[in-house]
């Protein structure tokens, strides 16, 4: 069974739930499931740069006794070559029991996905997902706050290209009685695909304004890499920063997040603030990475159809980040929304 993770939206609410209960359950007893891997390789395919997603991943099966293999400089593998992605996947897939992958572009390991192997994890898709950190966020809530459902929860920073926030948003808007303040500049606020099925949700300007509001302030960095040109950055740089005169707005049960890595959106002397969790986040990132493979390899789940939409005639993808641009062999297929508009299969564009 081939049971990728390409978007955590793919399954249902109960077996986000199942990866977190257990995830919790390794975080109490990690003995348990020492060695529950033994003989699985993990291939991990980093085509952008990693320090968190990689390593936890990679301890993560070190720790239930699998072994790995792996690329993080795809400089270092044929891809210099000019190999496709179609093709390094088909081969590692071969290599692996399990896959992890990151790359630059929007869409590219569902593509990966299409050729396959083994099943496959989605480590971050350009500006598009990032659900294995949202798996991350949801056990921090959860040890944190006890719940994922009845917070207001405020998101700063690069909204548009942080696709942390996008799977976040995705997800948590599936838990009953959530709300999100979505700070941000106008440059920078949420993508459309990810603001048109909300029903809870308002935008503001300003950090001091709403941060007394708050039960989790989830920070970003601005995403330098994913602008069109540096001057485009430089605008948007250093526009919040939360430090300890902002913090102390905030009421004493709020809960700072961040997916890391952190530039100077968070000054260093908010990080001994108990309210200050990010660094405790990166960790539960491990266990809740060891759950997802411990249940990928070992239980049967029904797996994820990945083409739902068709083809339009005529009707292309038109984002240039979209994975459809660089591998010609996919199709450009599209779901139907209620209003008549398309949703590209790979990036989620809408048109
Ligand atoms: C994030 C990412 O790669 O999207 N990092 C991570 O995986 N923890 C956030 C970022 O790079 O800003």
């Amino acid at each position: 069974m081939k049971n990728h993770l390409i978007d955590l939206n793919d399954f249902s609410k109960s077996h986000w739930d199942e990866i977190i209960a257990l995830g919790e359950k390794i975080m109490d007893n990690p003995h348990i499931y020492e060695g529950s891997c033994r003989g699985s390789i993990m291939g991990t395919l980093f085509y952008e740069p990693s320090t968190r997603t990689q390593m936890s991943f990679q301890s993560a099966m070190l720790r239930l006794g699998g072994g790995i293999i792996g690329f993080d400089n795809p400089t270092a593998s044929s891809i210099v070559k000019g190999e496709s992605l179609k093709d390094t996947v088909k081969i590692v897939s071969g290599y692996s029991d399990i896959m992890v992958m990151r790359h630059p572009v929007a869409g590219s390991v569902k593509a990966a996905a299409m050729s396959a192997d083994c099943p496959i994890i989605n480590a971050g898709d350009g500006g598009h997902l990032h659900p294995t950190q949202t798996l991350t966020d949801m056990l921090t809530l959860r040890k944190e706050k006890g719940r994922l459902n009845n917070l207001k929860i405020g998101i700063c920073g690069d909204l548009k290209y942080g696709r942390t926030v996008h799977s976040l948003v995705k997800a948590l808007s599936c838990y009953e009685n959530n709300s999100f303040v979505f700070i941000s500049t106008d440059e920078l606020q949420m993508p459309s695909y990810i603001t048109a099925p909300l029903a809870n949700h308002r935008k503001s300007d300003s950090l001091d304004e709403v941060i007394g509001e708050l039960d989790v302030l989830y920070m970003t960095r601005i995403q330098r890499e994913r602008f069109p040109s540096e001057a485009e950055y430089e605008k948007q740089s250093s526009r919040y920063i939360l430090d300890m005169e902002k913090l102390d707005k905030g009421r004493s049960d709020l809960i700072v997040l961040h997916p890391l890595p952190r530039l100077n959106e968070i000054a260093v002397e908010v990080d001994d603030d108990p309210r200050a969790l990010y660094f405790k986040q990166a960790n539960y990132g491990m266990y809740v990475r060891m759950a997802l493979i411990l249940i990928i390899l070992n239980y049967d789940i029904e797996p994820p159809v990945l083409i739902k939409g068709r083809v339009y005639e005529g009707v292309k993808c038109e984002n240039e980040k979209c994975i459809l641009q660089t591998e010609p062999h996919l199709k450009h297929s599209f779901i139907e929304n209620s209003d008549k508009t398309l949703t590209c299969e790979y990036c989620e564009a809408r048109k």
